[in-house]
Order: structure tokens, then sequence, then C-alpha cells
């Protein structure tokens, strides 16, 4: 066991997926886990971390731009550390195999370039009123539903699991 921090190194236009990384702290906080929440352009360097959990909204069936590009900067760092992906999107308010298999391919872009250990994928929420202007009006002209759709429990669950995963060697991967 190692007193190094865990990363969680988040991507997120509207705020939602900043507070699912926050709860994923808490939840590893609560294991006695040293935790750093922070966007994915402010990081530097990964020397001080034990892990890496990197997660970013989803926009056009994709991780936002530069959350990708941080796997990309740091891909030399991360391949020596564990590393896990988590997404927030829309799709999974409806949380059916179809779209989990849907939601997953997303993440093929950056799977391509490094493999994680583990994977979270969560629904998100959509709120038009704080999105920039061009995103609202995309949101309103494709009659987007709006909503609040993330299960606290469930992301909370999930961080456990991999806490297990990262101390023991346990837990399995959600995808
Ligand atoms: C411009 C735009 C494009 C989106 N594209 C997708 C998409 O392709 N698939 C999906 O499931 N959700 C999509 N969403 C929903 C977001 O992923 C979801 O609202 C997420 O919770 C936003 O995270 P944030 O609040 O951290 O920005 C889109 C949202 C916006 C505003």
């Amino acid at each position: 066991m190692t007193n190094k921090p865990i990363l969680v190194a988040y991507a997120s236009h509207a705020g939602s997926t900043e507070e699912v990384a926050e709860a994923i702290a808490t939840a590893l906080q609560e294991h006695g886990a040293g935790v750093d929440v922070c966007p994915v352009q402010d990081v530097t360097t990964l020397a001080p971390y034990r892990a890496v959990l990197v997660g970013s909204a989803i926009h056009g069936a994709k991780w936002l731009p530069e959350a990708t590009e941080f796997v990309k900067r740091h891909r030399t760092e991360l391949e020596q550390l564990p590393l896990i992906y988590f997404l927030v999107c829309a799709t999974l308010r409806e949380d059916t195999a179809e779209h989990h298999r849907e939601v997953l391919a997303y993440l093929d872009p950056v799977r391509v370039i490094l493999e994680p250990l583990e994977i979270g994928l969560f629904a998100g929420r959509l709120d038009a009123s704080r999105l920039p202007f061009l995103e609202r009006m995309l949101v309103k002209a494709m009659k987007s539903e709006e909503g609040d759709w993330r299960d606290w429990e469930a992301i909370h669950d999930w961080a456990g699991g991999v806490w297990e995963h990262l101390e023991h060697g346990e837990g399995e991967a959600v995808a």
C-alpha cells in the first residue's frame, strides 16, 4: 500500500461531471484515501499519484476533447499507473443493455490509446439553462429531454469497487 493520493481528473461543460468526480472522490476518501479532484486541463504532472481516474461528459458520442487530450498528453506516465475511465451522459437515463453497449462504444477512441483497469458509465444531467449559448441552441433544436438522472448510490458503490480493486486487486470491470 502507498500513501500517495489518487487523482480524479474530469472534463465538464455544465458541472454535472464535476459533481460526479467530487462524489467519487468523497467515496474514496471514506476508505481513507487521499484524493485530488481536478479539471483535466489543470493537471501538469502525475508524479504525485498512485492511481488516476479520468472522466468526461459526453458530447457527440465522445468524451470532451480535453479529456482525450489529457490521456494523450500523459500517456507515458499513465502507462505506469492504475488507470480508470468514467463517462457521464444522457443516454443512460434509461439503463438498458442496448444503451449500455452504445455508451461503452463512446470510449473506443480513448481505449485505443490506453486500456483502463475499470470503466464507470453514469447517467448525467441535461439542463439547457446551464449551457453556453450554442450548446443551449443545439439542445433546444434537438428537443432533447432535460433532467438530472444521476444515481448517487450507484456512483458511490462503483467508487467503492474501484477502491477494492486498487487496494486488493479485487473487484470487476463494470463494463
Ligand atoms: C452539445 C451536447 C451534446 C451531447 N451529446 C451527447 C451524446 O452524444 N450522447 C449522450 O448520451 N449524451 C450527450 N449529451 C448529454 C451530456 O453528456 C450530459 O448532459 C452530461 O451530464 C453533461 O455533463 P456536464 O454537465 O459535466 O457538462 C450531450 C450534451 C450536450 C450539451
